[in-house]
């Protein structure tokens, strides 16, 4: 069996009297994708920034490893070698998306486009390995991203979300988390992340695959956890998950399914 890589245990946040998530628990074991799905405002993106260290809980914790992940984002990356993607792209659009994917961790809070930050990631970036501006982009075409020197402000969004899950899996990481990474992607986008997403994962990388396209999460997660009203109402297989009352609830009980 998987070690739990992963471990989220009964997390509470609030945003001033806004109960973000309340009390929520799962796992992702080490090679394993879980699907988190639920409507908008489900608490989805919010179990990522806490996971992340981008926001700290009220109550509850986060274990990578068994061991409680704490500190900045960037501690966590380094510690427990934790990727993300935003469900809004943070990059810098002054860099070329190869410097962008290159630079990791660092382009965060770039996004406004400061030139001067800009510069002073390029100066970062510049120097960088020819086997690392290889490598990016050998995994950038992998996804199906393709003239990745070009200015990052002129990319798409859907070339933005993938620009977005390179930089995650240049880091290598052992814990990938990505908030609506199909959002916006066309069928042939979605071919080459599904099978970058299913690639890393068999690499023993555990994956928290966030999207709104059930389907798609059906498809690859080995399991579902569906967040409602910042609660975890089902955590199970795929099937059953499409399968059950919680499900047909969430998304039928209104008449509305949420795409
Ligand atoms: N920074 C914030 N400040 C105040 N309220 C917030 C903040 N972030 C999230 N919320 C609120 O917390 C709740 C959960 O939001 P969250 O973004 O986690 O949901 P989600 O499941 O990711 O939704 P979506 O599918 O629309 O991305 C919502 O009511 C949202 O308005
Ligand atoms: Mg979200």
């Amino acid at each position: 069996m998987n070690a739990d890589i992963l471990s989220c245990q009964e997390l509470t946040k609030s945003y001033g009297g806004v109960k973000a998530v309340t009390g929520a628990s799962f796992t992702v074991g080490a090679g394993e994708i879980v699907g988190l799905v639920g409507p908008n405002g489900a608490g989805k993106s919010t179990m990522v920034d806490l996971i992340g260290g981008e926001q700290q809980p009220d109550s509850g914790q986060v274990l990578a490893g068994g061991v409680p992940l704490a500190g900045s984002p960037s501690r966590r990356a380094r510690r427990a070698g934790l990727a993300r993607t935003y469900q809004y792209p943070q990059v810098a659009g002054a860099l070329t998306a190869r410097e962008n994917i290159i630079v990791g961790g660092l382009a965060r809070g770039l996004s406004s486009g400061l030139g001067l930050l800009a510069a002073a990631a390029r100066g970062v970036v510049a120097p960088a390995g020819r086997a690392l501006r290889e490598e990016a982009g050998q995994i950038a075409a992998r996804l199906g991203l393709h003239r990745i020197d070009r200015l990052a402000a002129d990319l798409t969004l859907g070339e933005l979300r993938l620009l977005e899950v390179a930089r995650a899996l240049l880091q290598h990481p052992r814990i990938a988390l990505l908030d609506e990474p199909f959002a916006g992607l066309a069928s042939d986008g979605i071919a080459g992340l599904s099978e970058s997403i299913r690639t890393v994962a068999a690499g023993g990388t555990a994956v928290l695959l966030v999207d709104h396209n059930v389907d798609i999460v059906a498809s690859m997660a080995d399991r579902m956890v569906l967040m409602a009203g910042g609660t975890v109402v089902f955590d199970g297989a795929p099937r059953d998950c499409l399968a059950s009352t919680e499900m047909q609830a969430v998304y039928f009980g209104t008449g509305q399914v949420d795409r």
